[in-house]
């Protein structure tokens, strides 16, 4: 019997919502349709995200956005058979909404619900894309809070390879740019700039780049970023492209870098990247060739799916209930884990 999902993400600053529908067959399950809702402009006066702001909106755009994609695929509600919802980590109030209203849907419809892992989510994003990967593959997951390599052998066989051991390749973007003034988020923004700038301009460290193990550091190198805009003083402004090239040039190498020895410790010949900063034009470009020269495969979700959204929520929920790995449970006495 086939299985019509609801996906709930709301783990930050984006409402995200999805159905998908995990057929008997095994195939790879299919988006039906997805919508999504940025509080990027709300919280951009503050520099940053403000939790208490982040619910709020949240409460307020899950149900319309529901209703939306419910329109948009022709389905009725009462056709849904489990709802899933990003269970951390995350923001905790954040993520309350979500938990909160698909249990609440779950329970009125009377209908199973299941938590799910925010980052098994970007792990099994690219699975939304036209060209979906095999198993196994390692994978680079890149976001605003995690940096990790991972050998991936199928669904829920996860084993990490190598992590950051301070700040995350998203974190080292959005500092960066901070303190360049380019404000919130700054990844897409230092990445934007970047593109007038000479990534050789200015000589940065590439932390741990040949450490031999398979770990990130980005806090040195946020500190170099500093340290060279203090230097530079009142000829910021005027070398800010520059920065901002030689900065994303410099977490650029250390990912492409690791990803190929990881790739080559393993000797798999597959490569999955997920998570915010997968949509770095860069890193893209440079993996691209580095993965064609070696005749590796590697493979992205679609650019709108690499960030937060619904749909990577429930196509994770539906390929773990394919797999018969997870049971959907009507225990509606949801809790969250923010960690
Ligand atoms: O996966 P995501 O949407 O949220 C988390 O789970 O953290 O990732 C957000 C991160 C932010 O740090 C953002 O600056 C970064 O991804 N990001 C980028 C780009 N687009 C988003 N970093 C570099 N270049 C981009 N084009
Ligand atoms: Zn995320």
């Amino acid at each position: 019997m086939s299985l019509l999902i609801l996906g709930i993400e709301s783990s930050c600053d984006e409402t995200g919502v999805a159905l998908v529908r995990a057929g008997d067959g095994g195939g790879v399950p299919t988006l039906l349709a997805h919508a999504l809702h940025s509080q990027i402009e709300m919280h951009q006066a503050y520099g940053g995200v403000v939790p208490e702001l982040a619910s709020r909106d949240h409460i307020r755009r899950v149900l319309p956005l529901t209703e939306a994609i419910l329109k948009e695929s022709g389905e009725r509600l009462d056709a849904v058979d489990v709802v899933a919802y990003t269970r951390g980590p995350g923001l905790a109030g954040a993520l309350l909404v979500g938990a909160g209203v698909a249990c609440a849907l779950g329970a009125a419809l009377d209908i199973p619900v299941l938590g799910v892992h925010h980052l098994e989510g970007h792990l099994l994003s690219p699975f939304l894309s036209s060209d979906p990967p095999e198993f196994p593959f390692i994978a680079l997951l890149v976001s605003g809070g995690h940096t990790q390599l991972m050998r991936v052998d199928g669904v829920g066989r996860y084993a990490i390879l190598g992590e950051t051991i301070d700040d995350a390749a998203g974190e080292a973007f959005d500092k960066s740019a901070k303190l360049m003034g380019l404000g919130y988020p700054g990844g897409p923004a230092l990445s934007r700039l970047a593109e007038q700038g000479d990534p050789k301009a200015f000589k940065l460290p590439r932390p741990l780049l040949h450490s031999g193990d398979l770990d990130f550091s980005f806090a040195g190198l946020k500190t170099a970023v500093l340290t060279q805009a203090r230097t530079l003083g009142d000829e910021l402004q005027a070398r800010k492209a520059d920065l901002a090239a030689s900065t994303q040039a410099a977490i650029v190498e250390v990912l492409v870098k690791k990803t190929l020895a990881a790739l080559d410790q393993t000797g798999m010949r597959r490569v999955v990247v997920a998570g915010g900063v997968g949509a770095n034009r860069l890193l893209r470009a440079q993996l691209d060739a580095a993965c064609a020269q070696r005749q590796l495969r590697v493979h992205y979700p679609e650019l709108e799916l690499c960030t937060d959204n619904g749909a990577m929520i429930a196509m994770a929920a539906a390929m773990r209930l394919q797999a018969g790995q997870q049971q959907a449970n009507r225990d509606y006495a949801f809790d969250v884990k923010p960690r």
